[in-house]
C-alpha cells in the first residue's frame, strides 16, 4: 500500500545522527535552515507551537488578538490561547483555501498584535495586501508546509516564520519546530524562554529515537496496511496519530518540552537532500495537475510558480467512498483538515461567524500522497485509481 506520508529520513541519516549529535549544537539545523531561506537567525524546537508561543511570550504579547485562518491546523490557535491571546478567526476566500489579505485586513482592530498568514499546502501566503498592515503588528509566517529550496523563496521583509517537523511535513525530524527571524535581540528573548521549558533528556532522546527506529520499517509499502490499521482511530496505537482533543484547548506537555540534539542532527543530516525532496514534490504536483485538471466532479489548484507544494489537496463530492476506493486499490489518501477550528467545540462559543469556505473544505477536501520517493509507476497508478474513484 502507498502511505500518504513518510519520514524524509534514512537510516542512514538516523545512524549518522546518532554519531554526530554529541558535537552538534542545539541551534546547529534551525540556524542552518532558517539562513538559507533568507532569516538570519533559527532556534529548534519540540514542535511548531512551541516555537510560536515562545515568540509571543518573548514579546510579551497578552491580552491581546491574533489573527489566523479559519481552516489551519487547530494547534496553531491552541497555542495562542495558551499565550494568553484571543484568536481571531479568517474565512479562506472562496473556492481556495488560502486566505485573501483583504479578509484578514477587514479582521484588524486596535487589540490586534500579530497574524498568522499561512503557507497552507506549500502555497505562498499573497503579501501585498500585508503590505498595508499597520507597522505595530507584528507577521508571523506559518511554514509548517512551507519548504522552499536552500536560496528560493519570496521575501519577506522584518516578518517572522515558523516550520514543523514531523511525518507529515515536507521535512521530518520525527517532531521539531523552528522559529526563523531576524533580529539577534529578539533571538535571544526567545532562546531565553525556550531554555526554560522542562527538559527530560535521557526519556525525550528514547522516544525519539524509538520513534524514529519504528517509523523506518512502518511506512514502507510492505508494512504500511499494518501501520494504518493500527493507528487508525480504533486501533491499539491510536494515540500516536491523534493530535488533539476538539473538545479541549491546551498543548501536550510533549509538544513543550526541550528538543533534542538527536532531532537538530537528524535534521542537519538532511540539510544537502531538501532541495531535492522539495523539487521532486513540485513535479509530483505538477504531474497530478495536468492529469486530473479536466476531470469532472473534482476541484484541484493550479500551482502558482513560487509554490513548493508539501500536499496535493483535492475536493471531491462523496469524500468517505473515494477513500474506501482508494484505499481498496492500495492507496491511503489524507484528509487534511476535516474542520474548522472556530466551529471545533472548544472553539464554538468565540466566534458567531459561519465559515461557508471553510466548511465546504473540511466537508470534502483529500490529500493525494505527494512523497518524494514515488516511482513513475506508482504515479501512474494512484491516478487511475483517482480516475476510477470518482467515475466509479
Ligand atoms: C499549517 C500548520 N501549522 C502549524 C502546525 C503545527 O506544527 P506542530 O505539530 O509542529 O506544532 C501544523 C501541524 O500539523 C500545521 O499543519
Amino acid at each position: 500500500m502507498i502511505p500518504r506520508l513518510k519520514p524524509t529520513f534514512s537510516s542512514k541519516d538516523l545512524l549518522r545522527a546518532l554519531l554526530q549529535m554529541h558535537a552538534c549544537d542545539l541551534d546547529t539545523f534551525a540556524r542552518r535552515f532558517a539562513r538559507e531561506r533568507g532569516f538570519s537567525e533559527g532556534l529548534f524546537f519540540s514542535s511548531a507551537r512551541a516555537a510560536l508561543l515562545a515568540f509571543l511570550e518573548s514579546r510579551g504579547i497578552r491580552n491581546r488578538e491574533v489573527i489566523l485562518p479559519a481552516y489551519t491546523c487547530v494547534v496553531v490557535a491552541n497555542a495562542v490561547v495558551q499565550s494568553g491571546n484571543r484568536p481571531v478567526f479568517v474565512d479562506c476566500g472562496e473556492g481556495d483555501f488560502l486566505v485573501r489579505g483583504e479578509d484578514l485586513l477587514r479582521k484588524v482592530s486596535g487589540k490586534t498584535a500579530a497574524v498568522i498568514p499561512t503557507a497552507l499546502f506549500g502555497f505562498p501566503v499573497a503579501p501585498p495586501s500585508f503590505s498595508s498592515l499597520p507597522k505595530s503588528i507584528l507577521r508571523i509566517l506559518d511554514f509548517a508546509h512551507f519548504v522552499p529550496p536552500a536560496g528560493k523563496g519570496p521575501p519577506h521583509g522584518k516578518s517572522t516564520a515558523f516550520w514543523s517537523f514531523n511525518h507529515g511535513k515536507p521535512l521530518s525530524t520525527v517532531f521539531g519546530g523552528i522559529l526563523g527571524c531576524s533580529n539577534p535581540e529578539f533571538a535571544e528573548r526567545v532562546r531565553h524562554i525556550r531554555n526554560r521549558f522542562p527538559a527530560r533528556p535521557l526519556r525525550h532522546f528514547l522516544n525519539r529515537l524509538s520513534y524514529a527506529a519504528c517509523s523506518l520499517p512502518a511506512f514502507t509499502r510492505s508494512l504500511f496496511p499494518l501501520t494504518r490499521s493500527l493507528t487508525s482511530a480504533d486501533g491499539l496505537l491510536a494515540s500516536l496519530t491523534h493530535y488533539f482533543d476538539p473538545n479541549t484547548i491546551n498543548i501536550p506537555e510533549k509538544s513543550l518540552e526541550q528538543p533534542g540534539r538527536f532531532e537538530a542532527a537528524l535534521g542537519v543530516s538532511q540539510l544537502n537532500r531538501i532541495t531535492g525532496i522539495v523539487k521532486r514534490r513540485k513535479v509530483l504536483y505538477e504531474k497530478y495537475y495536468t492529469a486530473l485538471s479536466d476531470l469532472r466532479n473534482v476541484t484541484v489548484w493550479h500551482l502558482p510558480p513560487d509554490a513548493w507544494p508539501s500536499h496535493f489537496p483535492m475536493l471531491v463530492p462523496n469524500r468517505n467512498r473515494f477513500i474506501r476506493q482508494m484505499i481498496r486499490r492500495g492507496i491511503d489518501v489524507g484528509t487534511l483538515f476535516p474542520y474548522v477550528v472556530p466551529l471545533l467545540p472548544a472553539y464554538r462559543d468565540r466566534s458567531q461567524e459561519d465559515y461557508p469556505h471553510a466548511r465546504r473544505l473540511a466537508a470534502e477536501i483529500v490529500n493525494l500522497p505527494l512523497l518524494h520517493d514515488l516511482t513513475d509507476e506508482e504515479v501512474s497508478r494512484i491516478l487511475e485509481a483517482v480516475r476510477r474513484a470518482v467515475r466509479d
